[in-house]
């Protein structure tokens, strides 16, 4: 049985609608207690395969499987109700073609509940998009950086600057035309962004693109300042819960240490209050 069996609120057709009109709102997550969180905000919740690096430790998503991200997509859709859940086919799940690429979707939404998936690529994965299209596991795609691709992109590069835009350009239509019912473009200049916005019917859903974009999406700890060694520049840290964090284990460690926790409030007497009272001599 799925991990959600309850048909999503929003789905693929309500995105692809929102095109020039309302502003997608998308975010990841990755546990149950995140997703509650977002649901009543997000219209997009994504199981991205940064779950590798951001709670696994990973240098890279390159290490992501497919039990990861069902684990973590069985969470996320535990805390959702209204929020559409995607999740991420993580790298060697899809590119072999459109065959290998429609078994894992479809165990990825089985096992999850998510209503769609997202893949990383332009023109080389036009064919697989419409393979699964066709096959009703809606596509969300990713073109301009594409995290999965870091050895041949040569790193974590702005993609797309210059005459570079053009392949960019032609990803984005290609992955349109192919039936993706919405883009994320991640890593692309402002201005190339507003271009590819302009020229798709599909929204565009930007992670350090522009403003213009038709929705946005973030890493959710990046967002909320879970870690502090590192900061794109694409993240704006709405909240600091890292530096928080670590100030109240810190604070936990010196009371422990000095026996003043657990404090008289914490800790239970011989007898549950209700009984104690019972015992007690009547004022009469
Ligand atoms: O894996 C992920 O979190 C993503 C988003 C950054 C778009 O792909």
């Amino acid at each position: 049985m799925s991990a959600n069996t309850q048909a999503p609120k929003i789905t693929a057709g309500t995105i692809l609608a929102q095109k020039g009109k309302t502003p997608i709102v998308s975010l990841t997550a990755y546990t149950t207690p995140m997703a509650q969180m977002m649901d009543a905000h997000a219209d997009v919740v994504l199981v991205g395969d940064s779950v590798g690096m951001v709670l696994h430790g990973l240098p890279s998503t390159l290490g992501v499987t497919m039990e990861m991200m069902i684990l973590h997509g069985q969470a996320v859709a535990r805390g959702l109700k209204e929020a559409m859940l995607v999740i991420d086919m993580p790298f060697g799940s899809y590119e072999e073609g459109p065959e290998q690429a429609f078994g894992n979707a479809a165990r990825l939404m089985r096992e999850t509940g998510a209503a769609a998936v997202k893949l990383e690529g332009g023109v080389e994965m036009a064919a697989t998009i419409s393979f699964l299209t066709a096959r009703g596991i809606p596509v969300m795609a990713h073109v301009g950086l594409t995290p999965q691709s870091i050895n041949t992109l040569g790193g974590y590069k702005v993609q797309g600057r210059d005459e570079a835009g053009a392949s960019v350009l032609e990803g984005a239509h290609a992955v349109a035309e192919a039936g993706a019912f919405a883009v994320v473009l991640e890593k692309v200049p402002e201005n190339l962004a507003n271009e590819i916005t302009a020229a798709v019917p599909i929204p565009t859903i930007g992670i350090g693109a522009s403003a213009g974009c038709d929705g946005q999406v973030l890493v959710v700890d990046d967002m909320l300042g879970m870690f502090t060694s590192f900061k794109p520049k694409f993240v704006k840290r709405y909240a600091d819960l890292g530096t928080t964090a670590e100030a109240a284990i810190a604070e936990y460690a010196a009371e422990v240490r000095a026996r003043s926790f657990p404090a008289a409030e914490h800790v239970f007497a011989d007898q549950a209050p209700a009984a104690a009272a019972a015992k007690a001599p009547s004022k009469d």
